[in-house]
């Protein structure tokens, strides 16, 4: 069944800054995405262990939304897909045969009330500018909601992925004003399942290289994944020239010998099911 559109002229709002504290970026999630979204698909791609668990979370559902859809990551293959993606260079950068794309933002979908059996989100609300409206715009939309996303608030999980500890603890400053996880959950009354991250995870996001921090070296990792720009140069390339001297000298090696011998970390990676 096609969509039933609402209105066509739903356009991001500029967006309270984060990370501009840092010197770093203070733009809407889709202009940062018509920004850096170039280098998305050499390192970002569908992790089919995670998928499995989204697509189960999914239920039945036969018509699907996904929410800030980006390149077209994790989208079901076997149901009927409409996408929401509000930067034009994101779209353009959607497969040839991917599920048509609307350029519209979640706090605004352009749908009627109940329009899809289920609506998802995959590593995109933190990019919304009220992602409490965008949540509640899912669940009017759709009788099932599916967002993967991180426990802001579980500073444990700060403190345990050694990126963020070690390295780069300028990710906190952007966290500050988001809701918290429960605040979200809550918002659309969904419950929370851990996603776990598999030691060879194929989708780079940010927490993908726990247990590989050379890739965290490359030049090509780092532009896909917004933290980055985020968080500024300065705090980039300190990370990394730190990072590249504690790998030579043995030190990342010494302060997380207990990771090597694990196959999946729990890194504070949520999913909400409602
Ligand atoms: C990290 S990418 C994730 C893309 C895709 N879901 C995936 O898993 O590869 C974040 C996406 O959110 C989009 N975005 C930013 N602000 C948004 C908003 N207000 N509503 C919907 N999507 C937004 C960005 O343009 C970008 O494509």
């Amino acid at each position: 069944m096609a969509p039933s559109i609402r209105r066509s002229d739903a356009r991001p709002r500029a967006r309270r800054g984060d990370g501009d504290s840092q010197g770093g970026s203070d733009m809407s999630g889709a202009q940062l995405y018509d920004t850096i979204g170039a280098a998305y698909t050499a390192t970002r791609r569908t992790e089919p262990r995670i998928a499995v668990q989204i697509w189960a979370a999914l239920g039945g559902a036969r018509t699907v939304l996904n929410v800030g859809a980006g390149t077209g990551s994790y989208e079901p293959p076997d149901r009927d897909v409409t996408a929401v993606e509000p930067s034009a260079l994101m779209r353009a950068q959607r497969p040839a045969g991917a599920a048509p794309c609307v350029a519209a933002a979640a706090e605004s979908l352009p749908f009627e009330e109940q329009s899809f059996d289920a609506a998802m989100a995959f590593a995109t609300v933190h990019h919304w500018q009220d992602p409490i409206a965008g949540l509640r715009e899912m669940r009017r939309v759709a009788r099932r909601v599916v967002v993967f996303t991180h426990d802001t608030s579980d500073t444990g999980w700060r403190r345990r992925f050694w990126l963020t500890r070690d390295y780069l603890p300028e990710v906190a400053d952007l966290l500050v004003g988001r809701p918290s996880l429960t605040e979200l959950a809550r918002a659309i009354g969904a419950r929370i399942e851990p996603v776990l991250v598999p030691w060879d995870c194929a989708d780079g996001f940010f927490e993908a290289y726990w247990r590989r921090p050379e890739a965290y070296l490359d030049e090509q990792v780092r532009r896909g994944v917004s933290v980055w720009t985020r968080v500024g140069p300065e705090p980039e390339q300190r990370a990394v020239r730190s990072l590249r001297d504690d790998l030579v000298s043995g030190r990342w090696a010494e302060r997380n010998r207990d990771l090597v011998a694990l196959d999946a970390a729990e890194l504070g990676l949520r999913l909400l099911v409602a």
